[in-house]
């Protein structure tokens, strides 16, 4: 268990280059399996969902290296279908290797995948999905058996524009026989980078991005030199970082179309927002005003991702604030925290009704989830006094190095591993 010590009172200044994404580097860690050559990655986030993600590759057989900053993945050697429990337990994403591994084996076998607690999260849409590439699927013991042959290109359906659902039938339909073609599916830019890196792997997917996405399955890929996107939900977190103390932060490296809505919002509370091809300024103008009406959506819409970090800005902002969740029915639990820390809100199913307060001040707070975590170190920041964030190994799962990112731009975030100052511990 890891407590951060966040120091309030800080302004936000500088710039920042952002890290690879999260939720595009799990998809296509579980898709490394599918080429059957060493894939090096560059711009692999050091995160802990990604560790355990190569961990469960390395119980599969896979041989996992770093040259520098890169990240070798050598599947030639995988020979296992059995996904490990406790890990799998651990990392919602390890769903993905259902498709890859059942693609590569015809055969997988995975417990029930974790993640962050934010409501209940079914699977439904992905094994219906791999159901319709021919799979055989049995459910038992808290397991998920998986039996196919070579998987058959299908027309898949979706009830809803998952992306996890999504991306995993891409994964099954790229060495099946024939066509698939996913309709109503995720529009989101980690899909689209999913494809960029299938496609250098020699598979043929294309239509990422939009609804419709078309996979003609080939026998078997090849190797390939591939960089994962940049993180928007990271960026996004450091320029709300800027709004919530006041501060001039530039975030580098980053595809600023894909923050569009946020970036809306932050004009709207008052922010100057400046955007070049690859950068975003966020300057601050005096205390954020409140903004009447925001709802999650799938992509294009605004992400449930920056829910929680929107959420603390609004805390603090002038006026009330109105905050819809509609993707997932349980994303309001850092709401508590902020009360504690003097915040105002009212929730009442998936809606948030928030009264800025002029100032938050420092508290014990849990981080219940990721997201939430990081709406705790904004609102820590802003805050007047200590903020000590209990549970905040839950921020490592997505977040390369908050702490440091914070410290590089004037903030004060003190990791405590079981009690143990982890600056002193390094000198
Ligand atoms: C991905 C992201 C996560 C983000 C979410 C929504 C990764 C690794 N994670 O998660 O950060 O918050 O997209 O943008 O990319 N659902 C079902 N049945 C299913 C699948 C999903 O009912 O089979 C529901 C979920 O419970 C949820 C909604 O669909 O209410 C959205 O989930 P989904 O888009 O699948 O999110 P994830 O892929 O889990």
């Amino acid at each position: 268990m890891s407590d951060w010590v966040v120091r309030g009172g800080a302004v936000l200044s500088g710039t920042v280059s952002v890290q690879g994404s999260k939720n595009a580097a799990l998809p296509i860690l579980a898709a490394t399996l599918l080429a059957e050559e060493p894939i090096r990655l560059l711009n692999c986030p050091v995160i802990r969902d990604a560790e355990n993600m190569l961990k469960i590759l390395r119980s599969l057989g896979c041989t996992v290296r770093r040259e520098g900053d890169d990240l070798i993945v050598d599947s030639r050697t995988a020979s296992d279908f059995v996904l490990p429990t406790a890990l799998s337990g651990e990392l919602r994403s390890s769903i993905f290797l259902l498709g890859s591994v059942l693609s590569r084996f015809s055969e997988a076998d995975a417990p029930y995948p974790g993640g962050c607690e934010i409501g209940n999260r079914p699977i439904d849409l992905h094994l219906e999905g791999l159901r319709r590439l021919n799979a055989v699927i049995e459910e038992r013991g808290g397991r998920i058996r998986c039996r196919g042959g070579r998987l058959r290109g299908a027309v898949v359906d979706l009830d809803y524009p998952s992306v996890g659902a999504t991306e995993n039938i891409m994964l099954a339909a790229c060495r099946a026989e024939g066509r698939t073609t996913v309709r109503n599916a995720a529009c989101e830019p980690e899909i689209v980078d999913l494809q960029n890196f299938l496609r250098a792997c020699g598979f043929r997917v294309h239509g990422a991005g939009m609804p419709t996405v078309v996979i003609d399955g080939v026998e078997q890929g090849h190797g390939a030199t591939y960089r994962v996107m940049p993180d928007r939900i990271a960026a996004g977190t450091y320029m709300i970082g800027a709004a919530i103390t006041g501060g001039d932060v530039t975030v580098t490296g980053m595809q600023p179309d894909a923050v569009d809505t946020l970036l809306y919002k932050l004009s709207a509370c008052g922010c100057e927002v400046t955007k070049t091809a690859d950068s975003v300024r966020v300057r601050a103008r005096g205390r954020a005003r409140g903004v009447a009406f925001t709802e999650t959506r799938p992509y294009p819409g605004f992400p449930t991702d920056l829910q929680p970090q929107l959420f603390s800005l609004l805390s603090v902002a002038d006026g009330n604030s109105v905050l819809v969740e509609n993707v997932f029915e349980n994303r309001f639990r850092h709401a508590q925290e902020l009360k504690r820390m003097d915040a105002k809100n009212r929730i009442l199913d998936r809606t948030a009704i928030i009264t800025g307060v002029e100032r938050l001040h420092g508290a014990e707070v849990i981080a219940h989830d990721l997201r939430g975590g990081a709406a705790l170190v904004l609102a820590g920041l802003s805050a007047e006094g200590e903020t000590v964030i209990r549970h905040a190994e839950r921020i490592e799962r997505g977040y390369e190095r908050m702490d440091s990112v914070i410290g590089r731009l004037g903030g004060s975030v003190i990791r405590k591993e079981d009690g143990i100052d982890q600056e002193e511990k390094t000198q």
